[in-house]
């Protein structure tokens, strides 16, 4: 076939897939073709209009190396990360709501004890994290793998400034205890806007968008047969939470970060100066084989 125009050029492309051998590859081809063409009939681009499409996604793969990764930021802050998560991760009772994932996670966080003081002398007010790992119907899980990390009080994780700062601070792996039990020591983060000196920076510019999110803290909480649980727990009362850039924030995520007087922390700790205390109960999902 030859000639194609703009009524039949979809068709022509959709029928060139047909033979495609594995009938997943073949449903999403098809998807991506019919909503691709969609989209372009939509908007009747100009051939610049083209060009400067072609030129944001080339810039975008530009920017992506094993420190960033703009397209993940696109996902993100056009919501389709959380949409995929809202696909895949169902309210369930008992079970923590899942969040982004995000880039500053760092694989090899340095392994804690319960109660250390993970902010690496950053300034800040102190925060208490203090919380329980348990399975849906409330039972502990012990020894949970519990990954935390989180901003400093300008808005900035460790790894954006490690020239400045020579080591990694604000993360660590812990351990639950035999109760599920966990606390630890840091500093209460602020909020802070994605990187966005890139072309997601100027896509959310153009879309007349703040770069914003409202301050978290990350947990990446796993345990042997529950599913890994990925979420943050944000600062009740912050400005963005009803506008974060990524979409991230649900109602069940939010928690005071309670001001203390200076006095006998939480974990018997006589603090001279006020501190913030963070408590969350986190649920873990069953694996499927366990469910079952
Ligand atoms: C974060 O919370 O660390 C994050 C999530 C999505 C995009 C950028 C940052
Ligand atoms: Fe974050």
């Amino acid at each position: 076939m030859r000639n194609f125009n703009e009524h039949t050029i979809t068709d022509a492309v959709l029928d060139r897939v047909a033979n495609a051998p594995v009938p997943r590859s073949k449903e999403i081809s098809e998807a991506l073709i019919r909503h691709l063409h969609a989209f372009v009939r939509e908007i009747r681009p100009t051939q610049q209009e083209w060009e400067q499409g072609i030129a944001f996604l080339t810039r975008t793969g530009h920017m992506c190396d094993n420190k960033r990764q703009e397209f993940i930021l696109l996902s993100d802050s056009l919501g389709v990360s959380m949409l995929v998560d809202a696909i895949n991760h169902g309210a369930e009772s008992g079970v923590t709501d899942t969040t982004v994932l995000g880039p500053f996670f760092v694989q090899a966080a340095p392994e804690k004890e319960l109660g250390a003081d993970i902010s690496g002398n950053m300034a800040g007010a102190p925060m208490i994290v203090t919380g329980t790992v348990s399975s849906p119907d409330g039972k502990p899980i012990a020894n949970a793998t519990i990954d935390v990390w989180h901003s400093d009080d300008d808005g900035y994780y460790d790894v954006q400034q490690l020239d400045k700062i020579g080591q990694l601070a604000m993360r660590a792996r812990f351990h639950a205890d035999a109760q599920g039990h966990f606390r630890f020591w840091s500093i209460k983060p602020a909020a802070y806007p994605i990187p966005h000196d890139g072309p997601v920076g100027d896509m959310l510019k153009a879309q007349g968008r703040h770069p914003w999110r409202p301050a978290h803290v990350h947990f990446m909480i796993s345990a042997p047969g529950f599913e890994q649980l990925v979420t943050h727990v944000f600062v009740a009362g912050d400005k963005y939470l009803d506008s974060d850039v990524v979409f991230g924030v649900k109602d069940t995520l939010i928690r005071e970060f309670a001001r203390n007087d200076p006095g006998t922390a939480p974990d018997g700790q006589i603090q001279d100066s006020p501190y913030y205390h963070l408590h969350y109960d986190f649920g873990l999902k069953r694996a499927l084989s366990e469910a079952a």
